[in-house]
């Protein structure tokens, strides 16, 4: 299967800016997530890459082939690009069976009869929905309707496969069953893939890289687990997971600038940091920490650095772990802890925030 390549893609609607110049590249075989808040530009990509809408610059290709470039005047109609696409609102024509829903883009291309049905009859089952080609449209679970409108998007067997939200419109069990099928049915097909999502968790499970978005720009670029733990900016870590922030000043930086003393703003307790950005002393600074680096425990642990007594003010339990909000001085912290270690709101507790966990970014200055 091709790659995808895009150049410095811009796309204006009157002066806003809605793709604001991004440049990516999706490898074969591969499925890249564009992540990003609601009108980051996440739909108005794909549907450029798409050819559903004009850009205003850059350049879009598909293996050797462009298939839109401003530059060199060159704009390939959507149905000549090679690309199946699933949409957030499914679209099954009720009026028509599944068999016929799904034989749709074959009878535009004007494939002959014979040759629709066996393809039909592959793409129902790559889906799982084997031998329902008669069942009326809407005689169809959410689930399975998200699976013919999967399979009319592959039946042409497509080289790229363009996914926006495809999933939301799906309770939440079905959308985590459905997120699996996806990604397993994408390995076996190898189909090069674009996926849209504001759900990071999906995102997280389905990418092999993912592109964080926000107002029309790239954030980041990486794959999960890179974007997990090295956030390049505070957008990124705000978006994906759950962070505590701790506003401090730099009190004192170890000559191999990798360790530095910062106070917390709440009774200045220092705190260790070992992931230092560029810092000062004296400088104010932003600590933030996930929740998942930071342990709670009941009585002082010895022999480590950062421990802060602190109350419980909310526990709220999750079945295999408790969510914590606890308060030091006024510093409010997200914490989980296992469900066989419940503690009760009031408790005193104490909590370790790992130096390595601790991300130490310039804070802005407030206006
Ligand atoms: N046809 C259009 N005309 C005018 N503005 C548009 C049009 N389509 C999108 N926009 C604007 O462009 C920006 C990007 O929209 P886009 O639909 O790409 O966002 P998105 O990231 O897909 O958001 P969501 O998660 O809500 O679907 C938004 O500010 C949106 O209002
Ligand atoms: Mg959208």
């Amino acid at each position: 299967m091709p790659s995808v390549k895009v150049k410095d893609l811009k796309k204006l609607f009157g002066k806003m800016k809605a793709v604001d110049g991004i440049s990516f590249e999706v490898k074969d075989g591969e499925l890249l997530t564009l992540l990003g808040p609601s009108g980051c530009g996440k739909t108005t990509t794909l549907r450029l890459i798409a050819g559903l809408e004009r850009p205003d610059g850059g350049e879009i290709s598909v293996g050797n082939k462009v298939m839109s470039s401003e530059e060199k005047k060159v704009f390939t109609p959507p149905e000549k690009r090679g690309m199946g696409m699933v949409f957030q609102s499914y679209a099954v024509w009720p009026h028509m069976t599944v068999g016929e829903n799904v034989a749709y883009p074959l009878a535009l291309r004007h494939v002959p009869k014979d040759v629709q049905k066996e393809k039909v009859k592959s793409a129902l089952e790559l889906v799982g929905l084997g031998g329902l080609e008669n069942r009326p449209g809407t005689l169809l679970s959410g689930g399975q309707q998200q699976r013919v409108a999967l399979a009319r998007a592959l039946v042409f067997e497509p080289e790229i496969l363009l996914l926006d939200e495809p999933l939301s419109n799906l309770d939440a069990k079905l959308r985590e069953t459905m997120r699996l099928e996806l990604k397993s049915l994408q390995q076996r097909i190898g189909v090069t893939s674009v996926y849209v999502t504001h759900d990071q968790a999906e995102a997280m499970v389905l990418s092999d890289r993912m592109l964080v978005m926000n107002q029309g720009h790239i954030e980041q670029e990486g794959n999960p687990r890179d974007i997990y733990d090295r956030p390049k900016t505070q957008f990124v870590m705000d978006f994906i997971g759950q962070v505590n922030y701790i506003e401090g000043k730099v009190e004192d930086v170890a000559s191999d600038k990798t360790l530095v003393k910062a106070l917390s703003s709440v009774g200045n307790t220092p705190l260790q940091c070992t992931r230092l950005e560029t810092t000062k002393r004296g400088e104010d600074v932003l600590l933030c920490i996930r929740p998942q680096d930071m342990a709670i425990y009941k009585d002082k642990p010895s022999n480590k650095a950062n421990v802060w007594q602190c109350t419980v003010k909310i526990a709220a339990y999750m079945g295999d772990h408790i969510e914590y909000e606890l308060i030091h001085g006024d510093q409010k912290l997200k914490v989980s802890g296992p469900g066989s270690l419940p503690f009760k709101v009031g408790d005193s507790v104490y909590v370790e925030l790992a130096p390595e966990g601790i991300k130490v970014w310039q804070r802005q200055k407030k206006s």
